[in-house]
């Protein structure tokens, strides 16, 4: 069912391996009520516990994540669906130039900062010499314009919506942004040239009957929802997390999600501004002070950093899942080692995840997926 809502493409979105992980956390969630996801994403495994009726915690350093999230806490009788349909139709009928004249809008800061021909203030043209436009290119303007125009709309309250609702049309404006983004799949890097040759409308009919369909189906009023935007050591310092059932999806190698998926946050964030942008930046990451430190910077820092989680979740009855792959920085050994430091019994299940043939010496290679149980 989550298929259905699959808001962005996300590297480690984990759908394509719900049979491998959600038997084995509804085993264990036969005996507990809680469940905590804490490095979420698009939230794919919390949108499959949620059909169980538990209380659910999730953290991610991301808005983005906190903003799919909140789908769960929805309900049907908190929206009104034909209002909602009539802001989609309203951004489909009208031109989005005519819109910024008649509201006056001038925070254009998608359109001149992310998209081509966009009038840049962050950084000297200078840096985008040799590309189709001189500009960051991550969407064609008319896509920048539409984004500025419904964020305008959203800030300012123009169609009396309420949190709710503005929950939903986010989550459209991410899919809508996502599915014409001039990149290759992360916001790491843009296009040299325009790929984005299809402009669809805002008006996702499909995404949009599927979230409706899956709150009403889903969404019951009676359990806990509750998203924590923040560092995981900080959550797990403060919160009090015992007898929990709890699923941990660290990123598996040093890619900073922070670097390669910044423009998702700034395109939701409604008090977004260029002052977000580290001057120079060609692909606009945020300044490091508005960044967390990444957890899985070297194989080193990333044991570390799961020691501290662990002997924080130690001893307290907890149930608890680790995805991994052979692929991954940390390796099974390191895994191991902390489980037996600190006193987890230690199980794994594998799966052939992707073979391929390497091109290099023709052999052919195989990673690994892994879930590590630890109690
Ligand atoms: C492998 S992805 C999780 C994918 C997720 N399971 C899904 O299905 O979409 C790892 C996530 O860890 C988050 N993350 C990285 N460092 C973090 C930290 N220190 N605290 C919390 N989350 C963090 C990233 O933002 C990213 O969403």
């Amino acid at each position: 069912m989550f298929e259905k809502v699959r808001i962005v493409r996300y590297i480690g979105n984990k759908t394509n391996l719900y049979n491998f992980i959600i038997p084995e956390l509804k085993n264990k969630l036969k005996e507990k009520e809680k469940f905590y996801e804490f490095f979420a994403g698009t939230n794919a495994i919390s949108f499959e516990i949620n059909k169980l009726n538990k209380n659910i915690y999730a953290n991610d350093i991301s808005l983005y994540s906190k903003i799919i999230f909140s789908l769960l806490d929805t309900y049907i009788e908190d929206i009104n669906i034909k209002n909602l349909i009539e802001f989609f139709n309203y951004i489909d009928t009208n031109n989005s130039e005519k819109l910024i004249e008649k509201y006056n809008i001038t925070e254009l800061f998608i359109t001149n900062e992310l998209s081509m021909s966009g009038n840049v203030k962050t950084a000297d043209k200078e840096i985008f010499k040799n590309q189709e436009f001189q500009s960051r290119m991550y969407f064609p303007y008319k896509i920048g314009l539409k984004i500025d125009v419904i964020r305008f709309l959203l800030k300012n309250n123009i169609f009396k919506l309420n949190k709710k609702e503005k929950i939903i049309i986010l989550n459209m404006l991410l899919n809508y942004a996502d599915k014409h983004a001039n990149t290759t799949g992360v916001y790491g890097a843009f296009l040299k040239t325009n790929k984005i040759k299809n402009i669809r409308p805002f008006y996702n009919k499909q995404l949009f009957n599927n979230i409706i369909e899956y709150i009403k189906e889903y969404n019951i009023k009676n359990t806990i929802k509750k998203f924590f935007q923040d560092d995981i050591l900080n959550v797990i310092e403060h919160e009090k997390i015992e007898n929990a059932v709890i699923y941990l999806d660290p990123p598996y190698n040093t890619r900073d999600y922070q670097t390669n998926y910044h423009i998702l946050n700034y395109i939701i964030d409604l008090n977004f501004n260029p002052d977000y942008i580290k001057y120079g930046s060609k692909t606009a990451v945020p300044k490091t002070e508005k960044r967390f430190k990444n957890i899985s910077s070297s194989n080193k820092t990333i044991i570390n950093n799961f020691e501290k989680i662990l002997r924080y979740l130690a001893n307290k009855n907890n149930e608890i899942f680790i995805s991994y792959s052979s692929e991954g920085i940390m390796k099974l050994e390191d895994y191991q080692n902390l489980a037996n430091k600190l006193g987890y019994t230690f199980e794994v299940k594998e799966k052939e995840y992707r073979k391929y043939k390497s091109q290099k010496n023709n052999s052919n290679s195989s990673v690994f997926e892994y879930l590590i149980k630890l109690n």
